[in-house]
């Protein structure tokens, strides 16, 4: 059975996150998307709204389980028994974090690889920190998050 994990922040989940667990999903018997503990951010919605709007976003796909783990990648990948992260890549931007983090789990497991797939054209540019920017000040999300979020995210930033 092969296992992949989806490790990420998804504050808030994207369309860009959506269709790498989509395109993820299609090349694996199993998907765990994790949400997972960045301690470079601080997130805006907690983990209970970011795993919530996971779960309205992906929807009903069998091969999809959502979650979430605090501590180090690599302890959640053994209790699961997965060896494969996937990770989206949208620029050169991303690459040099992605590499670190891909050569830090391996150097802390050797059996755990990072498979990087490059999002759809139509999302490099986006980010979970525009779609909070442009929440924030009212700017138009709808192009860019699943339509059944959108409202949900508006509301959390007009209070
Ligand atoms: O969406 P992000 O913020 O780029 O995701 C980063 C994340 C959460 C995948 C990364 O910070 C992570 O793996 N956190 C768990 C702790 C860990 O294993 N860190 C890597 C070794 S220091």
């Amino acid at each position: 059975m092969k296992t992949f994990v989806y490790p990420g922040s998804f504050d808030p989940v994207t369309n860009g996150h959506v269709d790498i667990i989509d395109r993820a999903s299609k090349i694996c018997d199993k998907l765990i998307v994790v949400v997972s503990v960045n301690m470079g951010k601080t997130p805006a919605f907690s983990m209970e709204e970011r795993l919530e709007l996971l779960r309205l976003a992906v929807g009903n796909n069998p091969k999809v389980e959502i979650t979430s783990f605090s501590g180090l990648l690599v302890d959640f990948m053994r209790e699961r028994n997965a060896k494969t992260i996937i990770k989206g890549l949208r620029a050169v931007s991303d690459f040099e974090y992605e590499m670190q983090m891909a050569l830090l789990n391996r150097n802390m497991d050797n059996d755990i690889d990072t498979l990087f797939m490059m999002s759809s054209i139509n999302n490099s540019f986006l980010s979970s920190s525009v779609v909070r920017e442009l929440a924030k000040y009212g700017g138009k999300i709808d192009d860019f998050v699943p339509a059944q979020i959108a409202d949900i995210i508006y509301r959390k930033f007009s209070k």
